[in-house]
């Protein structure tokens, strides 16, 4: 275990933004959420200092380190239209002199808006795809374009989701240590599994023997609880630990209850959360992840699922550009 922290914390990384993320004390929710709640974090991810912030950054960190030692000049990824991680991989090719080509599915805007807007202001060369399905093989296509064009290409996977970016993730971790707090459980929103891979493997190398909740954005808890126990046995791989010291052998817990009618479609619960979270603290949640996360996070609160005691981090992993497509 000792050799894997070693190797985690010694990863290279290209630095897009610096410093720790705050960590602020929820009050007036707590307040607000009855005499019963535990006392409420949240971690600012939002806040990473770079391209409009959210939980990309820390992934693409370590990502990047890889893609510059194999000469990439060239990125190419995928995603939707309003892809939180497109836009983060424009922002980073455009601080790093590098070509980005992004993938997306859907149907080119007049006018764009929102993380379609900044992807255009980042320089990204953007192509439509009909569909998800069609994005692997037409980033593929792209990448032979690239190499005819004599440049070299590195694809990057759906949401930097591999186990090299959840481990630039599970550094995170170190920084809520840092700060001196301790969760009992952590809460957080999960669609590719990076994240939730990086924060399992974080909390099990660290010695932080908090619970990972993961509010799933649109997979259903057994497809993603899958990808994310991939990811963190690739870590394993990676770093040279057992499954275990990276806690692939705990329970992976993702709740795909509060994803509704389907991914970005707004539900009454993430109405609220995203409301009661902007009116009692004045920060603002994303309505496609983590306003969904913070339902999911306010309904156990209401049904008592944790005792008084406990200590509880939300983990805002950004996207609130979303809330102007
Ligand atoms: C704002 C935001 N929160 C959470 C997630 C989920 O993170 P992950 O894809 O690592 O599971 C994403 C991306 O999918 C995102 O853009």
């Amino acid at each position: 275990m000792a050799t894997a922290l070693a190797s985690l914390t010694s990863l290279p990384r290209v630095i897009l933004a610096p410093d720790s993320t705050p960590i602020d004390s929820l009050t007036r929710l707590r307040a607000a959420l009855g005499p019963a709640c535990p006392s409420l974090y949240m971690k600012r991810d939002d806040l990473l200092s770079f391209g409009m912030g959210g939980n990309k950054v820390r992934k693409l960190q370590t990502v990047l380190a890889e893609a510059a030692f194999a000469g990439a000049d060239t990125l190419i990824t995928c995603g939707g239209l309003q892809s939180n991680h497109c836009r983060a991989t424009a922002a980073a090719g455009a601080a790093l002199g590098l070509r980005v080509v992004l993938v997306v599915n859907g149907v080119q805007q007049e006018h764009p808006t929102g993380n379609a807007l900044l992807a255009e202001l980042f320089g990204a060369d953007v192509r439509y795809a009909s569909s998800r399905a069609e994005r692997a093989s037409m980033m593929e296509s792209v990448a032979e374009e690239e190499r005819a064009a004599s440049r070299r290409p590195c694809v990057i996977p759906l949401g930097a989701s591999t186990p090299i970016g959840a481990a630039g993730f599970a550094l995170g971790i170190q920084e809520v240590l840092v700060a001196g707090l301790r969760p009992d459980v952590i809460v957080h929103s999960t669609s590719s599994g990076g994240t939730q891979a990086g924060l399992i493997a974080g909390c099990a190398l660290f010695g932080l023997k908090a619970r990972i909740i993961g509010i799933s954005a649109d997979e259903s808890s057994p497809a993603l609880a899958a990808v994310v126990r991939d990811l963190v046995e690739g870590m394993a791989g990676r770093l040279g630990g057992s499954y275990a010291a990276l806690g692939a052998d705990r329970d992976i817990v993702v709740d795909d209850r509060f994803v509704g009618e389907g991914y970005g479609i707004p539900t009454e619960s993430s109405r609220e959360a995203l409301m009661m979270v902007a009116r009692h603290e004045g920060i603002v949640l994303d309505p496609v992840y983590t306003a969904k996360a913070m339902a999911g996070l306010i309904e156990r609160i209401r049904r008592d699922s944790f005792s008084a005691g406990e200590t509880i981090l939300f983990w805002h992993t950004g996207g609130q550009v979303a809330l102007f497509a």
